[in-house]
C-alpha cells in the first residue's frame, strides 16, 4: 500500500498540529482552573489535555506506518482568559465542534482520494467527536444549571476532579 497522496499527507499533518493545539487549549485552562483554585476542573482539563496529545499521536503513528513523512508545524496560541468556568466550557465545546468539522473534511479528502485505510482510521476520530461533543456540551449545561451558587459549583469541580487519568 502507497503512502497517502501528498493532498492527504497535508491534510493529515495539518490534523496533527490541530490535535496538539487541542492539548493546549485545555492546558491553558487547567492552568486557569489551578489559578482560580478549582482543583477538580483543573485535573479535567489535564487529564483532557493528555487526550488530545494521544490523538495527535494516533495520526502521527498512523501517517508513519503508512511510509509518509510527518511534518510538524506551529501552534497557535490557545485562549489564555476565561470569564468563569462556563465560560471556559462553553470554549472547549466550541472548540470540539470546530475539530469535529476538521475530521469530516478529513475524511471527505480522504474519500476524493480514495484512501480506505485512512477512512478507516478516522472512523475512530468520527466517533470520538461525537464523544467529545456529549462530554463538553453536558459540562455546559451543569454549570448552567449550578449558575452562582457557591455549594453547587463546589460539587460540581468536586465530580470533574474524578475523572480518571
Ligand atoms: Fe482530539 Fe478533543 O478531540
Amino acid at each position: 500500500m502507497a503512502a497517502p497522496s501528498k493532498k492527504l499527507q497535508d491534510a493529515l499533518n495539518a490534523q496533527i498540529v490541530a490535535e496538539f493545539h487541542s492539548a493546549y487549549v485545555y492546558l491553558s485552562m487547567a492552568a486557569y482552573f489551578e489559578a482560580e483554585n478549582w482543583p477538580g476542573f483543573a485535573k479535567w482539563m489535564r487529564v483532557q489535555s493528555r487526550e488530545e496529545v494521544e490523538h495527535a499521536m494516533k495520526i502521527f503513528d498512523f501517517v508513519n506506518d503508512r511510509g509518509g513523512r510527518v511534518q510538524l508545524g506551529a501552534i497557535e496560541k490557545p485562549p489564555v482568559r476565561f470569564a468563569s468556568p462556563l465560560d471556559a466550557f462553553r470554549k472547549a465545546y466550541e472548540h470540539e465542534r470546530k475539530i469535529t468539522q476538521k475530521i469530516h473534511k478529513l475524511y471527505d479528502l480522504a474519500v476524493q482520494e480514495g484512501d480506505y485505510p485512512t477512512q478507516v482510521m478516522l472512523q475512530w476520530f468520527i466517533d470520538e467527536q461525537v464523544e467529545e461533543e456529549k462530554i463538553t456540551s453536558e459540562a455546559v449545561a451543569r454549570l448552567e444549571r449550578a449558575g452562582d451558587h457557591p455549594h453547587a459549583l463546589l460539587m460540581l469541580d468536586r465530580r470533574f476532579g474524578k475523572r480518571e487519568e
